[in-house]
């Protein structure tokens, strides 16, 4: 449990306690917003323990371990007080998944004390970009999204590379990561969060990147369910989680559009990649659930020859969520030396503009880039 604990960068391991006559001491002592009692040392002692705790500290939630989970032992504990019963061996997102219970379902505890103390913090927002075509610039806006969202500092963002054969988000941040995707898929079995956390690589701006399969033969060892395993652990300890995915809809891009909050379906005002917007959206309506996540990004807007916006949005039927405008020099620029916009251009409209879908995203806006103000400023494109 210990060294489980130890590997969540969300939870602050307060105390430990090896006698349970002592617990509730410790508990008194410390400010805990969980408590974790394991059954197997001393059951009897550990059922009483369970009730004192909930008598003094009626809001306190409790989670009790045990090596038995059969029911007439589950429903002892349940009975005593526990909120969450959980097995031996205890498996990494089992326990995550019974804290996020505990902390959602957690009264006011008017005493002091705890074991655990959870930074009550929710899960990451998931965003996936999807492009429309080949090119329409979900890298860009990948790693550009991240590194901005990155340097406010209640957040802490993970970027996954999910274009498995061609991604560059590694080349686009200019890191050489030491371990890849590929890496996670081989130890899977053995992954906990500390395994996860070194398989991840710091860009300077805070952002982490867990990038792609270097070798392309490797491509075959990552499957949807272990993709599933990692969004799920990073969600619980990241702020913010950005799937660049492929273009091919695999497995894994299927997995990551299901697990993602928000889909942004990356498009530019021509008719190909309008065209597969159309195609998409129509894909992604047979799943409800899919298709109300999905907001049209329009990259490049400004560019010569583009079709009208109006004539863009009756096209695909659905608003356009956000414009980002076309400034290839600055992209280039950025692109080729591997350093974002956020420190290489901060004060470019294509690096603000992205700013502004960040701060959107996370239910910010500072007044001037809401999505309809900025429709509006762009309507005199056409
Ligand atoms: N807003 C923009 N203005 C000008 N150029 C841009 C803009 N966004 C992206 N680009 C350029 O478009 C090119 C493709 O961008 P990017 O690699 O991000 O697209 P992608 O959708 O990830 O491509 P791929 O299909 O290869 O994965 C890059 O050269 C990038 O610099
Ligand atoms: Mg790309």
């Amino acid at each position: 449990m210990r060294n489980l604990l130890l590997g969540v960068e969300t939870v602050w391991l307060e105390a430990e306690c090896s006698r349970y006559e002592f617990f509730l001491d410790v508990i008194r002592q410390s400010n805990p917003d969980i408590a974790i009692v394991t059954l197997d040392s001393d059951h009897s002692k550990a059922m009483q323990l369970i009730a004192q705790i909930t008598t003094e500290f009626p809001g306190m939630p409790i989670l009790a371990v045990s090596g038995r989970g059969d029911g007439q032992h589950i429903l002892q504990a349940l009975r005593s007080g526990a909120k969450e019963f959980l097995t031996q061996p205890v498996v990494l997102e089992e326990l995550m998944t019974a804290m996020q219970r505990l902390r959602r379902g957690r009264t006011t505890t008017t005493a002091d004390g705890s074991i655990v103390s959870g930074s009550g913090k929710a899960d990451a927002i998931v965003v996936a970009i999807l492009g429309s075509r080949g090119g329409v610039g979900c890298t860009s806006l990948a790693v550009n999204l991240g590194c901005t969202l990155s340097q406010d500092p209640g957040t802490n963002v993970a970027l996954i590379d999910l274009d498995l054969a061609l991604g560059d988000t590694d080349v686009a941040l200019d890191l050489m990561p030491d371990y890849t995707l590929a890496d996670v898929a081989l130890n899977i079995d053995r992954l906990d969060m500390q395994f996860l956390r070194r398989s991840l690589c710091k860009h300077a701006t805070g952002l982490s990147l867990l990038p792609h399969p270097q070798q392309m033969e490797d491509i075959g060892l990552i499957r949807d369910e272990h993709l599933q395993r990692v969004i799920g652990l990073l969600k619980a300890s990241f702020s913010h989680l950005i799937l660049d995915l492929s273009k091919s809809f695999t497995a894994t891009d299927l997995t990551a559009l299901r697990m993602a909050d928000v889909i942004l379906l990356v498009a530019q005002l021509e008719l190909s990649s309008l065209r597969n917007v159309v195609r998409t959206m129509l894909t992604l309506s047979a799943d409800d659930a899919l298709a109300s996540k999905v907001h049209v990004v329009l990259n490049r807007v400004g560019s010569e020859c583009d079709i009208s916006l109006k004539k863009a949005e009756e096209t695909i039927g659905k608003p356009v969520y956000w414009q980002i405008p076309n400034d290839p020099r600055t992209m280039m620029e950025s692109r080729n030396e591997g350093v974002p916009l956020v420190q290489h251009a901060p004060r470019s409209k294509v690096h603000q503009s992205i700013a502004g879908l960040g701060q959107a995203l996370c239910g910010k806006s500072n007044g001037k880039a809401t999505p309809s103000k900025l429709k509006r400023s762009f309507f005199s494109f056409k």
